[in-house]
């Protein structure tokens, strides 16, 4: 079983970027848990990152062609605005997990809706760098 674990933008800057929101964990300590993690649990986690909306969706028609068994998704920002990444998930058999590092729904207004959310199966938020690993827990029990 293989689990693709897809970032948006910024989240490059993790570690750096308002850690008091985020938390100071890099992007590269978080993939390194997943896989850990994902050993455990007897998948093999793939971690990727863009800052580019295109790549995320040809990574998830990827994940429907190479029958991945579970997307993790934090979109970051395009999870408010990306009816592109809406479509894609709904184009794909694979089940979508959404997470979030923070709870966008107690941040600002703009950050309450999510498109993503309204085709993904779950969401796991607000547990810092932990809503990674619940939500790989849940994708592998899938
Ligand atoms: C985020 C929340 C989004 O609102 C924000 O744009 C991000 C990060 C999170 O993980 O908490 O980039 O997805």
């Amino acid at each position: 079983k293989t689990i693709y674990v897809l970032n948006g933008p910024n989240l490059n800057m993790l570690g750096t970027r308002q850690p008091e929101i985020y938390g100071h964990d890099t992007l590269d300590d978080i993939a390194a848990r997943l896989v850990a993690r994902g050993a455990e649990l007897g998948v093999s986690v793939d971690v990727r990152q863009s800052n580019h909306e295109g790549h995320l969706i040809d990574w998830l028609h990827e994940a429907h062609f190479e029958g991945v068994h579970a997307v993790l998704l934090n979109a970051g920002a395009y999870t408010h605005t990306s009816i592109a990444l809406h479509d894609a998930i709904k184009s794909i058999t694979v089940p979508v997990i959404e997470v979030h590092l923070s709870d966008p729904e107690t941040r600002e207004p703009f950050r309450h809706l999510s498109y993503v959310g309204m085709a993904a199966v779950d969401c796991v938020k607000g547990l810092g760098a932990n809503s990674y690993v619940v939500a790989l827990e849940k994708a592998a029990a899938l």
